[in-house]
């Protein structure tokens, strides 16, 4: 169902103690309105999170799975393993896995088929590269993005689905798209849902936007009538600033 979300990408940022700080923080600091909270800590640091979240509203999510159940498959995760730990929620796709690792639409697609097989819930990322918004090809990419790892799904999938449009471009660079092309890229998104299953599914999807999302500028863009919240990355490692932004759905 369709919700208003502020997910923290923490990314290879935090040790265990910087961790440990920053949760007891956001526990002081964040609102309490009808934002869902996510964070996404280190694997190393995702038991100790859940531990010291227990009770409150903030979800502790993965950065990235694997999609074998087990195996020789050195230095991975599996679903099991983190549902094993309290974890629920695991982000995929995200555009620096893509750019520095090497992982493909085909690849996401089987992680995103396995997270859903184990009834996990999905923050998928995707977002056309500068090149593509000046060929004017953004709106092509980020179809073909959804079409390749999301669309042999069956239509039950979509409800533990949640989307994350990132362009490349505004990641960690300062730089955000307009609320005006947040929005138009969103409703894109949802015209391309509805087209390929149906306008409910188009409609029930939550559709984050991320990219240099700063509290200065939330409020602006979580007010579009298509974006649903934000996954942060930067402004998630300071307390204050990750309610900040959280702050924008009260
Ligand atoms: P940023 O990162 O907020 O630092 O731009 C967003 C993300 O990578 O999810």
């Amino acid at each position: 169902m369709r919700k208003n979300i502020v997910a923290g990408n923490w990314k290879m940022n935090m040790n265990q103690e910087q961790t440990v700080q920053l949760i007891e923080d956001l526990k002081k600091a964040l609102p309490s309105n009808d934002a869902s909270i996510m964070i996404a800590p280190t694997f190393v640091n995702l038991a100790k999170a859940v531990e010291l979240t227990k009770g409150t509203s903030i979800e502790v999510v993965a950065q990235n799975m694997h999609f074998e159940a087990s195996g020789a498959f050195t230095g991975e995760i599996s679903a099991d393993m983190l549902k094993n730990i309290g974890i629920k929620t695991v982000i995929l796709g995200h555009s620096e896995r893509r750019a520095y690792f090497g992982e493909t639409d085909d690849l996401l697609a089987k992680k995103v088929t396995a997270a859903i097989e184990n009834q996990m819930q999905v923050v998928f990322c995707f977002g056309e590269e500068l090149e593509d918004r000046k060929s004017d090809q953004h709106f092509d990419v980020v179809g073909a993005q959804l079409k390749n790892a999301l669309f042999e799904l069956p239509a039950s999938a979509w409800s533990q689905l949640i989307l994350a449009y990132e362009p490349v471009w505004a990641i960690g660079t300062g730089e955000t798209a307009s609320a005006e092309q947040a929005q138009e890229m969103h409703a894109f998104i949802r015209k391309t849902i509805a087209d390929q299953y149906d306008s409910t599914i188009a409609d029930h999807v939550s559709v984050l936007y991320g990219g240099s999302v700063k509290p200065t500028n939330a409020s602006e863009i979580f007010s579009k009538p298509d974006v649903d919240g934000g996954l942060i990355g930067g402004a998630s490692l300071k307390a204050e600033d990750f309610s900040g932004i959280a702050v924008a759905f009260s």
